[in-house]
């Protein structure tokens, strides 16, 4: 018998590509997948819609009231009802992203819904603060990472795929500043969680990393049927 409430928590920096491995090990395993980065981006996309001026009770009454909807199947997320998954990706609000969610207000909001969504079943979350506050006793603990100079190389290549210009230079110090940002803050910065595998993915591919998360899943799962 599988054990019906299985948390995988996977953290770390800013696109060290644990939302495409976090999608992956997710779909593999029969997972929930649950992008916690996207809901702090929806908040920061539903305040950059209201065209205020930043005011953090404000934005914490936002969080409140907002009503954020993974679709899996699709691979869509919803805010109000209106399909946010390309405009939460913009850099306006990856910008902003950061100083949103060091706001208390809007970390209580969201943390409060993401532990109600993973507690009830078999989930793969991703994120900053999984395994040191959200579920502090996942089963599973990941701490992805990979050097700054290839997160920015992923970023890039994914962009410019899409046609977009980037410049890599930008990148990396966009990626960097948001790393800064979020380990900095005083509530739940970014930091790997004592009893969290370190992963660098720097010379490892999707497949090689999806795989040993996969396994350490499998592992932890028999270790508990036999005990
Ligand atoms: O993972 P992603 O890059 O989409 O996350 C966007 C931002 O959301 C992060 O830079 C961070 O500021 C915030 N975040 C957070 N806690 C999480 C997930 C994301 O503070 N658990």
């Amino acid at each position: 018998m599988f054990k019906e409430n299985f948390v995988v928590a996977i953290d770390g920096p800013a696109g060290a590509g644990k939302s495409t491995i976090a999608k992956l090990v997710a779909r593999k395993l029969v997972f929930a997948y649950i992008d916690t980065g996207a809901m702090y981006r929806s908040v920061t996309w539903k305040f950059l819609r209201t065209k205020a001026e930043f005011n953090e009770n404000f934005i914490g009454e936002l969080a409140n009231k907002i009503r954020i909807d993974f679709r899996t199947e699709e691979n869509k997320v919803f805010v109000d009802g209106t399909d946010v998954t390309e405009a939460i990706r913009t850099t306006a609000v990856t910008n902003l992203v950061s100083r949103i969610s060091a706001i208390n207000t809007v970390r209580i909001a969201m943390v409060a819904e993401q532990r109600r969504m993973g507690e009830s079943g078999r989930v793969v979350l991703d994120g900053r603060d999984i395994g040191t506050v959200v579920f502090p006793n996942a089963d599973v603990k990941i701490f992805l990472t990979a050097t700054v100079e290839e997160r920015a190389l992923r970023r890039y290549k994914e962009m410019t795929e899409k046609g977009m210009a980037v410049s890599l230079k930008q990148l990396q110090e966009a990626i960097l500043n948001r790393d800064k940002q979020d380990s900095e803050r005083e509530i739940s910065p970014l930091r790997q969680a004592k009893d969290a595998v370190f992963l660098d993915t720097s010379n490892m591919c999707i497949d090689e990393t999806t795989d040993f998360i996969i396994n350490l899943v499998r592992g932890k799962e028999h270790d508990l049927r036999r005990s």
